[in-house]
């Protein structure tokens, strides 16, 4: 079995999301022999923006020269994708949604044909098989009722970015109010570093 581990925090060993996200993948290696895991740094390895050179070098016009690395880059991260049974990420909020280093991820990995396709019924995802668990952290409070709700699209973009694709159930362990004090902080993170220990084996 193979697990995909991706991070996006800029803050390197201060980062919350990072220290979840390593919660989660050492629960399902210590629960899962034999699991294989891969990891990526998206901060230290950013994907480049999509440009429409990117778009056109996917329908067959050779890519400039300054491009190819790249388009090799995106190819590596849409293989590794596909080939994980189970997805860790570990996503802060940074000005309401995801990193862009996130982002850019996701543009490699969303693709027509590979990861979710258009018929008669509508869009069909093609990665419903996969497991992804996301591992959130946010300053601020953003649940249902509170004002600062509808401001939340980190997790309610990736429900939406992996039902699209076909996983319909991701599962989300979130630290909140990070920037709220230091007692809040200690506390949000020890709540999630026991979800992440009770997570269900792979
Ligand atoms: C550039 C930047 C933007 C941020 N934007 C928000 C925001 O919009 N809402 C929020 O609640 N917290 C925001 N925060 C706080 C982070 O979400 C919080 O510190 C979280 O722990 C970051 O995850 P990390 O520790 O894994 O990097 C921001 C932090 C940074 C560095």
């Amino acid at each position: 079995m193979k697990l995909l581990h991706l991070d996006s925090s800029v803050l390197g060993p201060h980062s919350v999301s990072r220290q979840v996200s390593a919660a989660i993948v050492e629960r399902l290696r210590a629960a899962t022999p034999g699991l294989d895991v891969a990891y990526r740094d998206l901060t230290l390895t950013p994907l480049a923006h999509l440009t429409g050179f990117h778009l056109a070098a996917g329908q067959g016009v050779p890519a400039e020269p300054n491009l190819r690395d790249d388009i090799a880059a995106g190819q590596a991260v849409l293989d590794e994708f596909l080939a994980a049974d189970i997805v860790v990420i570990g996503a802060p909020m940074y000005n309401f949604t995801i990193p862009s280093q996130l982002k850019a991820w996701i543009d490699r990995v969303l693709v027509a044909g590979k990861t979710f396709k258009y018929g008669s019924e509508g869009v069909q995802g093609l990665a419903g098989h996969k497991r992804i668990i996301v591992a959130i952290s946010r300053g601020g409070f953003y649940g249902a009722g509170t004002p600062a709700a509808v401001g939340e699209h980190l997790e309610t973009y990736l429900r939406w970015v992996f039902g699209f694709i076909g996983v319909t159930d991701p599962e989300f362990i979130s630290a909140d109010g990070i920037q709220i004090g230091p007692e809040h902080r200690e506390k949000a993170v020890a709540g999630a570093l026991k979800a992440a220990g009770s997570l269900r084996a792979a």
